[in-house]
């Protein structure tokens, strides 16, 4: 049930939650885009590692091009359908990639369409939607509290929806043909290796080369020193006023580590996700290598 006071942080569209300042014809627009074979989605719930994949996606299909390099031809390259809708992805630049954080069943699809998603541990997830969004006045979180944000995730009630739902709608298509499911875990743990699946995945000769490149363009200290700089830039140029007070306080790039919880989230906190954690390993097993690879 969804409250007058909960709809101040987010809007509904068809049922599913989008943040405020999005713009619900286009949002409607991006989910009558209809998919072609040959398209790549890059799907995601928030602050699971798009960013990163969009730009590993980008180097693989771009002889190893770093973002930074043009980034007008990145934008175009990499449009986000339910924020810029139908039109930017039909004249979208290709090769190219889709991101989308619209749950798996209501993500436009073709069966020669591919969609990579990435999934991350929710104890990061909290925390690093919380940094995003606490400054950002448009995203309704005034008092800035991490306790109030943790409450809204908990509850499901964040501008993008339930993540426990999200995955349970996700799940079981892991093992689709035209679906590669990695985790930001499992990227932090071994680049090279994901990015070598990627390739396969995407239909590029893995050369060791071009691997090499994309590790390098895709590393935390590249990204760190280059991707919110050049974002910045290139919005100043393409933004209303208006749009860019929101810009300018967003960070994409920030700490890029797992395990970054405990320096936001109190023991009883912890003990709430875990137990939200333990009950959804229960009806998806196997989740727990995905959020913890290499731990038995
Ligand atoms: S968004 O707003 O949904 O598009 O955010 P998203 O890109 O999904 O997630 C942002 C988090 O990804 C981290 N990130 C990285 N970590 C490691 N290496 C690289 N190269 C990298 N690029 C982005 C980013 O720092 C955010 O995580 P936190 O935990 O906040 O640092």
């Amino acid at each position: 049930m969804v409250s007058k006071d909960d709809q101040k942080t987010f809007q509904l569209v068809d049922g599913i939650a989008f943040p405020l300042s999005f713009n619900g014809e286009v949002i409607r627009s991006a989910m009558n885009y209809v998919a072609k074979a040959g398209d790549i989605f890059i799907l995601t719930y928030p602050k699971s590692g798009t960013t990163w994949m969009e730009t590993i996606v980008f180097g693989l299909l771009n002889n190893g091009r770093a973002f930074d390099d043009d980034f007008d031809y990145y934008m175009k390259q990499t449009p986000f359908l339910e924020l810029q809708g139908k039109d930017a992805v039909e004249k979208m630049t290709h090769p190219g990639s889709i991101t989308t954080h619209l749950p798996f069943d209501r993500v436009p699809y073709h069966p020669q369409a591919k969609y990579i998603c990435v999934i991350r541990n929710p104890k990061d997830i909290c925390v690093s939607f919380y940094h995003f969004i606490k400054n950002v006045p448009s995203f309704g979180y005034a008092d800035n509290k991490f306790e109030t944000f943790f409450d809204t995730f908990v509850s499901g009630k964040t501008p993008h929806g339930d993540y426990s739902e999200y995955m349970k709608k996700l799940w079981p298509h892991k093992d689709d043909d035209n679906v590669l499911l990695v985790s930001y875990e499992q990227m932090y743990h071994d680049l090279a290796v994901v990015i070598h699946r990627v390739a396969q995945f995407v239909e590029i000769e893995p050369h060791p080369r071009l691997l090499e490149r994309v590790l390098t363009c895709c590393s935390f200290t590249y990204m760190k020193e280059n991707y919110d700089r050049v974002r910045k830039s290139w919005k100043e140029k393409h933004c209303s006023k208006v749009e860019l007070e929101t810009e300018q306080l967003l960070e994409f790039v920030r700490k890029g580590v797992p395990g970054d919880w405990p320096s936001c989230m109190t023991k009883e906190q912890a003990t709430c996700l875990d137990d939200i954690m333990t009950e959804m390993v229960k009806s998806m097993p196997g989740l727990k290598d995905y959020w913890f690879p290499g731990l038995q």
